[in-house]
């Protein structure tokens, strides 16, 4: 766990409110201008163009996730050998076959919630983001970790805290935020310290106890790994999945999709990959060069940041049908990035895609009508994630 303060990743560009709301009229500027920039503020190289992002978020011998992320020690900051040990740790429990084996009871889950949520009949207001959205991610994780569920909004706090940027560019709002973050970091890894304990003493059938297993078997993983993979993994997917489904139920609602979606003229599952892209849940691919090297003719220095932006490469133009719409009908010349490529391709994706798609299909079942509350989002201010932090909504129910 890191104490320093954390380099700046964001652009001032896109460090507005606005330009957290839209981001893209600047990437496409960006990549009308050349596919890379050098910002000297933040001695950072931004990487646009599909081929490129590719190439920083593919080539981490030349370009290292290592000491990028607020989490030390788990697979998302760390390379190889090291990072082949840490994502061998975790692979198999979250492959599409294994997580499948979970539907049912991620099935039970959102219904349960939609009871909670939705009235038998008539018209409701809802707050989209914080009753349908975030429950269900926190929910999964926290039970495939096996950490007591009576503590999902503290997991959730966490979370927020430390995607969160700071609310104005000043050192102190920057100072304030660093200090909330470090506590939040602090508190995550002695909770996790706490539960490895007690899964020594007492195994149970669950991922920490599975961990712990891993890390006795090891040479190299020792139990900092395992606190940092337990602590990243409660944090990666819950931000994430939870702006994932608010950027598909905006859309949805901006492109009049809901009928055609409920009715079954539109398919749920190639929508939601066409959201991903569209407006893709996370923005950056952060890196450092790890030596003096060259990105299209571009001379970069060792320990300089490069930031491979997702959300740019998903809507180029060289690699879209459609870049700037919204078409799940379109062809993708390129694989959207949206999970990132390589090594360090998200693990969380089978995951997320599953949690999505069954929490919006029973949503859509439950609902007659969804009417959008807002003339204009509110973006999350973060230097990550890219979506609305609330979306409020009118909802009928027969
Ligand atoms: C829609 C939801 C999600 C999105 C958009 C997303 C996005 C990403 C991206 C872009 C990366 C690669 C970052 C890079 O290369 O710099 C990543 C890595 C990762 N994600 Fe996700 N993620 C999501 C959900 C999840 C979930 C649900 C989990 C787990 C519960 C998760 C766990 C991870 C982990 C562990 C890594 C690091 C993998 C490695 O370093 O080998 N993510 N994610």
């Amino acid at each position: 766990m890191s104490k320093e303060i954390q380099p700046e990743w964001t652009p001032l560009e896109i460090a507005t409110e606005s330009g957290q709301r839209d981001p893209y009229p600047w990437f496409k500027d960006m990549r009308a201008k050349g596919p890379i920039r050098y910002d000297e503020r933040r001695d950072a190289f931004d990487v646009f163009e599909y081929d490129l992002v590719t190439e920083v978020l593919t080539d981490w011998k030349r370009f290292t996730r290592r000491n990028t992320s607020f989490i030390d020690g788990a697979m998302m900051s760390r390379g190889p050998p090291e990072h082949t040990e840490l994502r061998g740790m975790a692979d198999e429990y979250f492959m599409p076959g294994e997580i499948r084996t979970f539907s049912d009871a991620f099935e039970t889950q959102a219904e349960q919630l939609l009871d909670e949520t939705l009235p038998p009949s008539g018209t409701t207001e809802l707050e989209f983001v914080d009753a349908i959205a975030k429950p269900l991610p926190i929910m999964i994780i926290a039970n495939m970790l096996g950490v007591p569920t009576e503590k999902m909004d503290t997991f959730r706090e966490w979370s927020t805290t430390l995607a969160e940027a700071p609310p104005e560019l000043t050192p102190e709002a920057k100072e304030k935020t660093e200090a909330r973050r470090n506590r939040a970091l602090e508190q995550i890894n002695e909770f996790f310290r706490i539960e490895i304990e007690k899964r020594e003493a007492e195994p149970r059938d669950d991922l920490i106890t599975k961990f712990v297993r891993k890390e006795q078997e090891s040479d190299t993983i020792d139990r900092e790994n395992t606190v940092a993979q337990c602590g990243m993994l409660l944090v990666a997917g819950n931000v994430t999945t939870t702006t994932y489904m608010a950027n598909a139920m905006w859309t949805f609602l901006e492109e009049d999709c809901i009928e055609p979606l409920r009715q079954g003229e539109m398919p749920l599952r190639e929508s939601l990959q066409e959201v991903l892209r569209y407006r893709s849940p996370v923005m950056p691919g952060k890196r450092f060069a790890t030596e003096d090297t060259q990105l299209a003719g571009v001379d970069i220095h060792e320990g300089a940041k490069v930031i491979g932006w997702i959300s740019s490469a998903n809507r180029d133009e060289e690699a879209f049908e459609n870049p700037d719409s919204f078409d799940p009908t379109q062809t993708y010349h390129k694989q959207p990035v949206a999970f990132g490529k390589g090594i360090h391709y998200c693990l969380g994706a089978p995951l997320a895609n599953m949690e999505a798609e069954i929490m919006l299909s029973k949503f859509l079942e439950r609902v007659d009508t969804i009417e959008l509350c807002a003339d204009e989002i509110t973006p999350f201010i973060s230097p990550e994630i890219y979506g609305p932090v609330e979306l409020p909504i009118r909802v009928t129910v027969s």
